[in-house]
Protein backbone atom coordinates (compact mmCIF):
# COMPACT_ATOMS: atom_id res chain seq x y z
CA UNK A 1 0.00 0.00 0.00
CA UNK A 2 1.11 3.72 -1.09
CA UNK A 3 2.53 5.67 2.15
CA UNK A 4 0.41 8.50 0.84
CA UNK A 5 -2.94 6.43 1.08
CA UNK A 6 -4.27 8.21 3.61
CA UNK A 7 -2.97 12.09 2.63
CA UNK A 8 -5.16 12.72 -0.07
CA UNK A 9 -7.11 15.01 2.00
CA UNK A 10 -10.40 12.58 2.15
CA UNK A 11 -11.71 11.38 5.43
CA UNK A 12 -11.00 7.95 5.14
CA UNK A 13 -10.26 7.07 8.91
CA UNK A 14 -6.68 5.24 9.54
CA UNK A 15 -8.94 2.83 11.93
CA UNK A 16 -11.28 2.16 8.77
CA UNK A 17 -8.25 0.34 7.06
CA UNK A 18 -8.00 -2.80 6.36
CA UNK A 19 -5.92 -4.51 8.09
CA UNK A 20 -2.03 -4.21 6.31
CA UNK A 21 1.62 -4.81 6.95
CA UNK A 22 2.23 -1.03 5.66
CA UNK A 23 4.07 1.64 7.93
CA UNK A 24 0.74 2.91 8.08
CA UNK A 25 -0.93 0.28 9.20
CA UNK A 26 1.20 -1.10 11.84
CA UNK A 27 1.57 2.38 13.50
CA UNK A 28 -2.35 2.73 13.90
CA UNK A 29 -3.06 -0.68 15.24
CA UNK A 30 -0.03 0.02 17.35
CA UNK A 31 -1.89 3.85 18.43
CA UNK A 32 -5.17 2.20 18.86
CA UNK A 33 -4.18 -0.21 20.94
CA UNK A 34 -1.82 1.90 23.00
CA UNK A 35 -2.42 4.47 26.16
CA UNK A 36 0.41 6.54 27.23
CA UNK A 37 1.99 5.40 30.22
CA UNK A 38 0.43 6.93 33.57
CA UNK A 39 3.95 7.17 34.39
CA UNK A 40 4.65 6.93 38.19
CA UNK A 41 8.47 7.03 37.97
CA UNK A 42 7.94 9.01 34.37
CA UNK A 43 8.90 12.19 33.60
CA UNK A 44 9.04 14.37 30.40
CA UNK A 45 12.14 16.00 28.83
CA UNK A 46 11.96 19.29 26.52
CA UNK A 47 14.82 19.46 24.16
CA UNK A 48 15.16 23.59 23.68
CA UNK A 49 17.54 24.60 20.41
CA UNK A 50 19.88 22.33 20.66
CA UNK A 51 22.84 22.76 18.56
CA UNK A 52 25.45 20.27 18.41
CA UNK A 53 29.64 20.69 17.19
CA UNK A 54 32.13 18.57 16.92
CA UNK A 55 35.09 21.04 16.22
CA UNK A 56 34.15 23.96 13.86
CA UNK A 57 31.78 21.09 12.51
CA UNK A 58 27.87 21.77 12.89
CA UNK A 59 26.45 18.36 13.11
CA UNK A 60 23.10 19.86 14.49
CA UNK A 61 21.03 22.87 14.23
CA UNK A 62 18.41 24.40 16.36
CA UNK A 63 17.11 21.29 17.52
CA UNK A 64 13.92 21.64 19.81
CA UNK A 65 11.92 18.40 21.16
CA UNK A 66 9.31 17.80 24.03
CA UNK A 67 9.13 14.28 25.04
CA UNK A 68 5.96 13.80 26.97
CA UNK A 69 6.35 11.97 30.30
CA UNK A 70 5.44 8.02 29.65
CA UNK A 71 5.93 8.39 25.89
CA UNK A 72 8.06 6.57 23.88
CA UNK A 73 9.53 8.71 20.67
CA UNK A 74 11.43 7.24 18.06
CA UNK A 75 13.89 9.34 15.87
CA UNK A 76 14.65 8.16 12.67
CA UNK A 77 16.69 9.91 9.35
CA UNK A 78 19.65 8.96 6.88
CA UNK A 79 22.76 8.19 8.26
CA UNK A 80 24.83 11.28 9.11
CA UNK A 81 21.82 12.89 10.09
CA UNK A 82 22.60 13.32 13.92
CA UNK A 83 20.70 11.30 15.70
CA UNK A 84 22.89 9.91 17.80
CA UNK A 85 24.56 13.18 18.74
CA UNK A 86 20.88 14.67 19.33
CA UNK A 87 20.49 12.07 22.33
CA UNK A 88 23.91 12.10 23.27
CA UNK A 89 23.16 15.56 24.09
CA UNK A 90 19.95 14.43 26.65
CA UNK A 91 22.10 12.97 28.68
CA UNK A 92 25.27 14.87 28.49
CA UNK A 93 27.15 12.29 27.02
CA UNK A 94 27.97 14.23 24.26
CA UNK A 95 30.51 16.44 25.70
CA UNK A 96 33.07 13.92 26.38
CA UNK A 97 33.92 13.51 23.02
CA UNK A 98 37.28 15.32 22.18
CA UNK A 99 36.44 18.55 20.32
CA UNK A 100 32.48 18.58 21.42
CA UNK A 101 30.58 21.58 21.92
CA UNK A 102 26.77 22.19 22.15
CA UNK A 103 24.06 25.10 22.85
CA UNK A 104 20.29 24.81 24.15
CA UNK A 105 18.80 23.75 26.90
CA UNK A 106 17.48 20.33 28.10
CA UNK A 107 14.73 20.61 30.63
CA UNK A 108 13.79 17.22 32.88
CA UNK A 109 11.39 18.09 34.97
CA UNK A 110 11.86 21.61 34.34
CA UNK A 111 15.44 21.99 35.25
CA UNK A 112 17.75 22.64 32.59
CA UNK A 113 20.09 19.70 32.74
CA UNK A 114 23.18 22.20 31.95
CA UNK A 115 22.49 24.91 34.08
CA UNK A 116 25.20 25.82 36.54
CA UNK A 117 26.02 23.12 39.74
CA UNK A 118 24.31 20.45 38.01
CA UNK A 119 25.89 17.33 39.03
CA UNK A 120 26.33 15.06 35.81
CA UNK A 121 27.18 11.59 37.44
CA UNK A 122 23.25 12.66 38.87
CA UNK A 123 21.52 13.41 35.61
CA UNK A 124 22.48 10.01 34.05
CA UNK A 125 21.22 8.43 37.23
CA UNK A 126 17.88 9.78 35.72
CA UNK A 127 18.66 9.73 32.24
CA UNK A 128 19.86 6.40 31.63
CA UNK A 129 20.78 4.90 28.21
CA UNK A 130 21.19 1.65 25.90
CA UNK A 131 23.68 1.20 23.71
CA UNK A 132 23.87 0.02 19.98
CA UNK A 133 25.86 -3.20 21.02
CA UNK A 134 25.15 -4.79 24.25
CA UNK A 135 27.74 -4.09 26.50
CA UNK A 136 27.38 -6.02 29.89
CA UNK A 137 31.20 -6.29 31.84
CA UNK A 138 31.28 -10.03 30.74
CA UNK A 139 33.22 -10.93 33.77
CA UNK A 140 31.06 -9.99 36.31
CA UNK A 141 27.63 -12.48 36.96
CA UNK A 142 24.76 -11.83 35.56
CA UNK A 143 23.55 -10.26 39.19
CA UNK A 144 26.63 -8.16 39.57
CA UNK A 145 25.74 -6.77 36.06
CA UNK A 146 22.54 -5.52 37.30
CA UNK A 147 23.73 -4.04 40.59
CA UNK A 148 26.89 -2.35 38.89
CA UNK A 149 25.32 0.85 38.05
CA UNK A 150 24.82 1.04 41.85
CA UNK A 151 27.73 0.09 42.82
CA UNK A 152 29.26 2.77 40.71
CA UNK A 153 26.96 5.54 42.08
CA UNK A 154 27.67 4.23 45.64
CA UNK A 155 23.76 4.06 46.21
CA UNK A 156 22.60 1.98 48.79
CA UNK A 157 19.34 -0.10 48.93
CA UNK A 158 17.57 -2.26 51.47
CA UNK A 159 17.61 -5.28 49.72
CA UNK A 160 19.07 -6.10 46.57
CA UNK A 161 17.92 -9.49 45.76
CA UNK A 162 14.54 -7.82 45.59
CA UNK A 163 16.05 -5.12 43.62
CA UNK A 164 17.45 -7.08 40.89
CA UNK A 165 14.71 -9.59 40.60
CA UNK A 166 11.99 -6.36 39.54
CA UNK A 167 14.34 -5.16 37.35
CA UNK A 168 15.36 -8.30 35.20
CA UNK A 169 11.54 -8.92 35.33
CA UNK A 170 10.78 -5.54 33.64
CA UNK A 171 13.44 -6.04 31.36
CA UNK A 172 11.83 -9.02 30.46
CA UNK A 173 14.55 -11.14 31.33
CA UNK A 174 13.80 -12.88 34.61
CA UNK A 175 12.39 -16.06 33.42
CA UNK A 176 15.41 -16.44 31.44
CA UNK A 177 18.49 -16.47 33.84
CA UNK A 178 16.58 -16.64 37.30
CA UNK A 179 17.98 -20.37 37.97
CA UNK A 180 21.76 -18.88 36.60
CA UNK A 181 22.45 -15.17 37.98
CA UNK A 182 25.63 -16.39 39.51
CA UNK A 183 27.27 -16.93 35.70
CA UNK A 184 28.75 -15.06 33.63
CA UNK A 185 27.16 -12.58 31.83
CA UNK A 186 29.23 -13.24 28.72
CA UNK A 187 27.27 -16.29 28.21
CA UNK A 188 24.25 -15.17 27.30
CA UNK A 189 22.95 -14.49 23.86
CA UNK A 190 23.32 -11.14 21.92
CA UNK A 191 19.40 -10.72 22.85
CA UNK A 192 19.63 -11.27 26.79
CA UNK A 193 22.89 -9.28 26.60
CA UNK A 194 21.00 -6.28 25.63
CA UNK A 195 17.92 -7.11 27.71
CA UNK A 196 20.70 -7.44 31.12
CA UNK A 197 21.80 -4.43 29.72
CA UNK A 198 17.95 -2.76 30.16
CA UNK A 199 17.92 -4.30 33.52
CA UNK A 200 21.09 -2.63 34.47
CA UNK A 201 19.91 0.85 33.42
CA UNK A 202 16.60 0.09 35.71
CA UNK A 203 18.46 -0.76 38.66
CA UNK A 204 19.19 2.99 39.06
CA UNK A 205 15.45 3.58 38.60
CA UNK A 206 15.81 6.04 35.61
CA UNK A 207 12.92 8.73 34.82
CA UNK A 208 14.17 8.77 31.09
CA UNK A 209 15.75 6.21 29.16
CA UNK A 210 17.73 6.88 25.72
CA UNK A 211 18.12 3.73 23.42
CA UNK A 212 20.27 3.92 20.15
CA UNK A 213 19.89 1.81 17.99
CA UNK A 214 19.55 -0.89 21.11
CA UNK A 215 18.05 -3.91 18.18
CA UNK A 216 20.78 -3.11 15.60
CA UNK A 217 23.15 -5.83 16.77
CA UNK A 218 20.33 -8.44 17.47
CA UNK A 219 18.52 -11.35 15.38
CA UNK A 220 14.95 -10.74 14.71
CA UNK A 221 13.39 -12.81 17.13
CA UNK A 222 15.47 -10.91 20.09
CA UNK A 223 14.70 -7.61 18.30
CA UNK A 224 10.90 -8.48 19.25
CA UNK A 225 11.57 -9.30 22.72
CA UNK A 226 13.44 -6.16 23.30
CA UNK A 227 10.41 -4.09 21.45
CA UNK A 228 8.28 -6.20 23.77
CA UNK A 229 10.33 -4.81 26.72
CA UNK A 230 9.83 -1.31 25.42
CA UNK A 231 6.24 -1.55 25.07
CA UNK A 232 6.25 -2.39 29.20
CA UNK A 233 8.67 -0.36 30.17
CA UNK A 234 6.48 2.71 28.40
CA UNK A 235 4.06 2.29 31.66
CA UNK A 236 6.16 3.65 33.72
CA UNK A 237 9.24 5.87 32.43
CA UNK A 238 9.55 8.51 29.16
CA UNK A 239 11.84 6.58 26.65
CA UNK A 240 13.15 7.60 23.34
CA UNK A 241 14.95 5.28 20.76
CA UNK A 242 16.65 5.74 17.75
CA UNK A 243 16.04 3.54 14.61
CA UNK A 244 16.91 2.81 11.16
CA UNK A 245 13.98 0.01 11.23
CA UNK A 246 10.75 1.91 10.04
CA UNK A 247 8.61 -0.99 11.04
CA UNK A 248 9.68 -1.05 14.08
CA UNK A 249 9.34 2.75 14.89
CA UNK A 250 5.90 1.95 13.56
CA UNK A 251 5.85 -1.10 16.45
CA UNK A 252 7.17 0.84 19.58
CA UNK A 253 6.49 4.46 19.08
CA UNK A 254 3.90 6.55 20.07
CA UNK A 255 5.66 9.77 18.30
CA UNK A 256 8.16 10.08 15.54
CA UNK A 257 10.76 13.11 14.84
CA UNK A 258 13.04 13.12 11.32
CA UNK A 259 15.96 14.16 11.25
CA UNK A 260 17.85 15.04 7.65
CA UNK A 261 21.47 17.08 7.41
CA UNK A 262 20.72 17.71 3.56
CA UNK A 263 24.90 18.26 2.77
CA UNK A 264 24.43 20.80 5.95
CA UNK A 265 24.06 20.46 9.59
CA UNK A 266 21.24 18.10 10.79
CA UNK A 267 17.78 19.59 11.31
CA UNK A 268 14.69 18.02 12.78
CA UNK A 269 12.14 18.13 10.01
CA UNK A 270 9.12 17.10 11.19
CA UNK A 271 7.92 15.61 14.37
CA UNK A 272 4.09 14.03 15.12
CA UNK A 273 2.24 11.05 16.03
CA UNK A 274 3.72 8.23 14.13
CA UNK A 275 0.85 6.64 12.34
CA UNK A 276 0.38 10.59 11.28
CA UNK A 277 4.56 10.41 9.99
CA UNK A 278 4.08 7.10 8.40
CA UNK A 279 0.35 7.59 7.02
CA UNK A 280 0.19 11.73 5.85
CA UNK A 281 3.28 13.38 6.70
CA UNK A 282 3.44 17.39 6.07
CA UNK A 283 6.63 17.51 4.43
CA UNK A 284 7.84 16.19 1.13
CA UNK A 285 11.14 14.71 1.97
CA UNK A 286 9.78 13.02 5.58
CA UNK A 287 7.69 11.12 2.83
CA UNK A 288 10.44 10.69 1.08
CA UNK A 289 12.32 9.00 3.38
CA UNK A 290 9.55 6.94 4.78
CA UNK A 291 8.17 5.77 1.75
CA UNK A 292 11.97 4.39 1.23
CA UNK A 293 13.06 6.81 -2.10
CA UNK A 294 15.87 7.67 -0.26
CA UNK A 295 18.22 7.02 3.12
N1 LIG B 1 33.05 11.82 17.53
C1 LIG B 1 32.84 12.56 16.44
N2 LIG B 1 33.81 13.37 15.95
C2 LIG B 1 33.60 14.13 14.84
N3 LIG B 1 32.47 14.14 14.13
C3 LIG B 1 31.47 13.34 14.56
C4 LIG B 1 31.60 12.51 15.71
N4 LIG B 1 30.44 11.81 15.88
C5 LIG B 1 29.64 12.20 14.88
N5 LIG B 1 30.24 13.11 14.08
C6 LIG B 1 29.66 13.75 12.88
O1 LIG B 1 28.41 14.35 13.24
C7 LIG B 1 27.43 14.11 12.23
C8 LIG B 1 26.25 13.37 12.86
O2 LIG B 1 26.68 12.05 13.25
P1 LIG B 1 25.77 11.07 14.10
O3 LIG B 1 26.63 9.94 14.52
O4 LIG B 1 25.07 11.86 15.14
O5 LIG B 1 24.72 10.60 12.99
P2 LIG B 1 23.60 9.47 13.07
O6 LIG B 1 22.34 10.10 12.55
O7 LIG B 1 23.56 8.87 14.42
O8 LIG B 1 24.12 8.40 12.00
P3 LIG B 1 23.96 6.79 11.99
O9 LIG B 1 22.56 6.55 11.56
O10 LIG B 1 24.95 6.35 10.95
O11 LIG B 1 24.28 6.28 13.35
C9 LIG B 1 28.13 13.33 11.13
O12 LIG B 1 28.55 14.27 10.16
C10 LIG B 1 29.31 12.71 11.83
O13 LIG B 1 30.38 12.52 10.94
MG1 LIG C 1 23.93 6.93 15.16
Amino acid sequence: MPINEYSDGDDMSIDAAPATNSLAGVASAHASTRQPGNAPLGSGLEARGIHAWFGKHLALENVSLDFASGTVTALIGPSGCGKSTFIRTLNRMHEFIPSAAMAGEVLLDGQDIYSKGMDVTKIRLQIGMVFQKPNPFPSMTIGENVLSGLKLAQLKVENKDDLMQECLERAGLWAEVKDRLGAHAGGLSGGQQQRLCIARALAVKPKVLLMDEPCSALDPGSTLRIEDTIGQLAQTMTIIIVTHNMQQAARVSDYTAFFLSDGGPGNMIEVGPTNEIFSRPRDQRTENYVSGRFG
